[in-house]
């Protein structure tokens, strides 16, 4: 389910599973129909959702995006007796509902920026006192990445207070959380479980902000690498300790087993290693640069994770490589991307070995188009960050997309501290 990068990296890994004998994908995408045959399901009608599953006798339903998870789809298929890979909507909160994680994280002790929990402006603005400048103010629920503010200076915190409680995010800005600043480097560390059992699924770092050298307006990624090597592995064991597992083993004892991917954004402070948030899902685009890497059956683990049988399989083996994707974006994005734009090239930038994934296509005719912000993923792997750098650029620069644009500068961190390691 699900129509992005993601989604065709999964449907590209899935359909070369042993298991699979035949994908669809709702709503999917041109690249996706290379792999699947589209369907288009309304994902917020489960009945529909569920009568196409009982109709196709579909062994496995994977779940890409955040919004159906939190819609509680996962729930109506698995209440059918349909194997579904993704949390419940219980489970979901951990995504849906800034509070509910960091009351999660007070009550199992998992480290995290202190925080207050507020549901009017005026107690917001009165609770700001209590935290130093700067100060993160988020709106609670899913807001498309638009509803944190890392406020530097105190007008600013304030403003952020009045923007939530003002409507403008809807439902999602019925309450809101003001937290302490956590300084450091962030990485992304993914996680499986089936709700016991946790295996850790790979590290990556991504770049949010639209312009080279991490400037402009905040994107959904406009790239990615994997691993994250300054997610060392002694770190990555301390995040499975002292953050993943208890949640885990957290959600389990409540009442709310998580199963899927668990997405753990994270802060390496000098204090240690501190959860910043949860995602419910696999990172767009973090996902295409895993898939890349990842060297199993994706549908065998997947499949064992929606059974509750993830202890039966060994743990996930990665390419020591690394990978790393470039997001292709039309002009315009992240406020107003142009549409229509035509895309070319695809064939030949994948004919040194890059793999192109559709993000935001679709067909006019014959003729492939842009239709979305986020458009094509160009990416690469190799033996060393400077080499997919390369050969991700390679790739980018093959295609012909006139209204697109990309970063120049992705997996620049990584990139330098090679050189560095290499001097
Ligand atoms: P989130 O949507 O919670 O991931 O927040 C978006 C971004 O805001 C994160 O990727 C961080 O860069 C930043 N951020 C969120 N919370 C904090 C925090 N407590 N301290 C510092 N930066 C934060
Ligand atoms: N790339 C960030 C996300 O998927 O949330």
């Amino acid at each position: 389910m699900g129509s992005g990068g993601r989604e065709h990296a999964l449907a590209w890994k899935l359909a070369q599973s042993r298991l699979c004998g035949k994908l669809f994908a709702s709503p999917g995408n041109p690249g996706i129909a290379e792999h699947a045959e589209l369907v288009e399901l309304n994902a917020e009608n489960h009945a529909a959702v569920l009568a196409f599953c009982e109709a196709q006798r579909i062994g496995l339903v994977v779940i890409g995006p955040e919004a159906p998870l939190v819609d509680g789809l996962a729930d109506s298929l698995r209440g059918a007796g349909v194997p579904v890979f993704g949390p419940s909507k219980a489970a979901a909160q951990l995504e849906g509902s800034k509070a509910f994680t960091k009351e999660l994280c007070e009550r199992h002790g998992i480290p995290t920026a202190g925080f207050r929990r507020v549901t009017t402006e005026a107690e917001g603005l009165t609770a700001l006192a209590a935290f130093p400048i700067p100060v993160v103010i988020k709106a609670d629920g899913l807001a498309a990445g638009k509803g944190v503010t890392v406020a530097m200076t105190q007008a600013e915190a304030e403003g952020a207070v009045r923007e939530i409680f003002s409507g403008r995010f809807g439902a999602a800005g019925a309450e809101a959380v003001i937290e302490e600043f956590m300084d450091g480097e962030e990485a992304s560390f993914f996680a499986i479980t089936d709700g016991h059992t946790v295996v850790p699924f790979g590290s990556a770092q991504d770049h949010k902000r639209v312009g080279d050298g991490d400037v402009g307006p905040n994107t959904g990624g406009m790239g990615a690498y994997s691993p994250a090597r300054v997610l060392t592995p002694l770190l990555e064991a301390e995040a499975l300790e002292r953050i993943i597992v208890p949640t885990v083993q957290g959600m389990a004892a409540e009442g709310m087993p998580y199963s899927g991917v668990l997405y753990a954004g994270l802060m390496l402070t000098r204090e240690g290693v501190k959860l910043i948030e949860y995602n419910a899902r696999f990172g767009d685009p973090e996902c295409q640069v895993l898939m890349l890497r990842y060297e199993g059956d994706l549908a065998e683990l997947l499949l064992a994770t929606a059974e509750s049988r993830l202890a039966t399989l060994p743990s996930p083996r990665f390419s020591d490589d690394t990978a790393l994707t470039v997001v292709i974006a039309a002009k315009g994005y992240p406020d107003a991307p142009v549409k229509g734009g035509a895309i070319g090239g695809i064939a030949a930038a994948e004919a040194s070995g890059a793999k192109v994934f559709h993000a935001g296509t679709a067909l006019n005719g014959d003729e492939l188009v842009a239709n979305g912000g986020r458009v094509l993923n160009a990416t690469a792997r190799a033996n060393s960050v400077s080499a997919a750098q390369q050969a991700a650029y390679a790739a980018a620069e093959k295609i012909y997309f006139p209204d697109g644009f990309y970063r120049r500068d992705i997996g620049w961190r990584e990139a330098e501290r090679e050189a560095k390691d290499q001097a």
